[in-house]
């Protein structure tokens, strides 16, 4: 293998150990960190790549020595317990790389974006490695990916899902298909106009992905769906109204849902982000399903309609939105933690199906696939 990494050097420096590599960059491991590591067969399962002790189990060892070679570095520990650790190992742990490397880099848009996300023939996207990471790839960058060429059928439509990751289930179920009739409580299962939104918001663990699968239209226009990306509007807020994208990641919003015999409510704020990076991890957009809530004061309460309106905006303009029509053999596939969707008053009888897939069940399969670390 090209460049396989290499160490120059090893010295001890208190309890600790610097490493340099070849390459030039030099990581220091200490005694803690190495001793949790090891990698020996009484310490660690690698068949299970688990550890084999309870932290509080690891002895608290100093290293009495240790030989070096460009290619591994064997330590005797104060216990008499030996480790070999390889400069492949070691080399994953430089900060800077590994950090980057667990970073998702979603790509911004605004409007149309036909030209630019995935449109993968079902064949491809089943059976080929090629075609599943064209589609899980348009996930991570865009947030959304479609898939032709499917079966207009629930049938059809749930091997889709399931190749996605795995059919979620909630109280709507697995799989799922509706017309105008009202099988639910909710503003979905009617023809209106439903403004863009993201779904699950009183759900503790929102759904991750959305499936959407229109098999019919009949008799009527309209029904067209609406996508907006909803990091490019959090941070379009950041720039326009800080205070509101301040509110906005910090305020626990409450949002609901009740139907006869179920009510979930979460609070979280509408605009997730990482608190140590300050990057964006979710949106809970809804203006549906927020609970009504009491407020500190004053000054909370009017930050609240300010800023919810303020990033409505954004999400409510069309120059934002990608609008199309869904048809009957085309699934829609979207990340139901960044893009919002809605979609255009209706006539006629329109059936659609789909599912909900888990956040954790599709990042797997985008890791399997080397995507993602
Ligand atoms: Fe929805
Ligand atoms: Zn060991």
């Amino acid at each position: 293998m090209a460049n396989e990494p290499s160490m120059e050097s090893a010295s001890a420096v208190g309890r600790a150990l610097d490493v340099l590599f070849a390459d030039g960059k030099s990581i220091r491991f200490e005694d803690c960190w190495l001793r949790d590591h090891c990698r020996c067969s009484s310490c660690y399962h690698s068949d299970t790549f688990q550890r084999a002790h309870h932290i509080l189990d690891i002895p608290d060892a100093t290293i009495l020595s240790f030989e070096f070679d460009k290619k591994k570095i064997d330590v005797v520990w104060s216990d008499n317990h030996t480790s070999t650790y390889t400069a492949e190992f070691l080399s994953k742990f430089d900060y800077k790389t590994w950090k980057e490397s667990r970073r998702l880099k979603p790509i911004l848009w605004h409007g149309s974006i036909h030209d630019k996300i995935s449109v993968v023939p079902v064949e491809k996207f089943l059976h080929s490695v090629e075609g599943a990471k064209h589609v899980f790839q348009s996930l991570l960058d865009y947030g959304v990916a479609l898939v032709e060429g499917v079966g207009v059928s629930l049938e059809a439509t749930e091997i889709v899902c399931k190749a996605l990751g795995g059919v979620q289930h909630t109280i709507f179920g697995g799989m799922w298909q509706f017309t105008t009739r009202a099988d639910h409580a909710d503003t979905a299962y009617t023809n209106l106009p439903l403004a863009a939104h993201n779904d699950n918001t009183y759900f503790t663990e929102a759904a991750g992905l959305q499936i959407l699968h229109c098999l019919e239209h009949k008799n009527g226009t309209g029904g067209e769906t609406i996508l907006v990306d909803g990091f490019h509007g959090a941070l379009e807020l950041k720039k326009e109204n800080p205070e509101d994208f301040k509110f906005l990641s910090s305020f626990n919003l409450e949002a609901e849902y009740i139907e006869d015999g179920h009510h979930h409510t979460y609070s979280a704020p509408v605009i997730r982000i990482d608190n140590e990076s300050q990057e964006l991890v979710q949106i809970r957009f809804n203006v549906y399903d927020r609970a009504p809530m009491a407020f500190k004061n004053s000054e909370e309460c009017r930050s609240y309609y300010r800023s919810l309106r303020n990033l409505s905006k954004y999400y409510q303009d069309p120059n934002n939105q990608w609008r199309f029509k869904l048809k009957p053999g085309t699934v829609m596939i979207m990340d139901n933690f960044r893009v919002l969707h809605g979609r255009t008053g209706f006539s006629g009888s329109r059936v659609l199906c789909g599912s909900y897939v888990a956040r954790s069940d599709w990042l797997d399969k985008a890791r399997a696939l080397g995507l993602i670390q």
